[in-house]
């Protein structure tokens, strides 16, 4: 499908109406954001965690940025957590994660493991309108600064990061457990 100018664009604070001007703008204040964001220690890792992470990537561009989306969403074949679900899956979530004492203490192998499979649930439950690759991209590199590994997801290339993406909504969280083995360190404190 091809884009034209005013298609699909969502409301903003910064009041563009083209979605490439808007897009634009999105990726360079999100950027931004981002490299600020990524300086903070987090030492919990929960629901709210998340959501205040996407509050602080978009919120000069969205009013509704840390906010759970309102409508159910889809990319290609893969339909993401319907919106009446979103609270009790991310209970669930991220009871789970709290119980594993937010992965610190394990190996770097076991831990891709068991972050390969919260990346597949954080992107199946796609909490956010727009924004959910960068939250949770940013969320699992806290999440291992947190248990003492380097792990930016941003340094994949494009293409397996997608593949691995969709397949751990289809197949398995393989192929996102194998990209994370293969860029994964110990994290040298400065
Ligand atoms: N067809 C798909 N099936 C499953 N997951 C997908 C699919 N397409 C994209 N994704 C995941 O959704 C994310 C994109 O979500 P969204 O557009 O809400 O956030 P974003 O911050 O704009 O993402 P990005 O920076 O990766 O483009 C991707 O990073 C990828 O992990
Ligand atoms: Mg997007």
């Amino acid at each position: 499908m091809t884009l034209k100018n005013n298609d699909y664009i969502l409301e903003n604070k910064l009041g563009i109406k083209d979605i490439f001007i808007l897009n634009e703008h999105e990726r360079k204040i999100a950027t931004f954001n981002e490299i600020i964001i990524r300086r903070k220690n987090y030492k919990k890792f929960n629901f709210n965690t998340l959501k205040s992470m996407h509050k602080e990537l978009f919120k000069e561009i969205y009013q509704w940025a840390g906010m759970v989306r309102k409508v159910n969403i889809s990319k290609g074949k893969c339909f993401f957590c319907p919106v009446e679900n979103i609270y009790s899956f991310a209970d669930t979530i991220f009871q789970k994660l709290e119980k594993e004492n937010y992965l610190k203490g394990i190996s770097q192998d076991e831990f891709c493991k068991k972050a390969a499979d919260l990346f597949g649930d954080i992107n199946a439950l796609h909490p956010f309108r727009e924004g959910n690759g960068r939250t949770q991209r940013l969320f699992l590199y806290h999440l291992a600064k947190n248990a003492g590994y380097e792990l930016d997801l941003n340094k994949l290339d494009k293409n397996k990061y997608m593949t691995a993406s969709i397949e751990s909504m289809l197949v398995s969280n393989d192929k996102m457990e194998n990209l994370m083995k293969s860029i994964i360190k110990p994290l040298i404190k400065e």
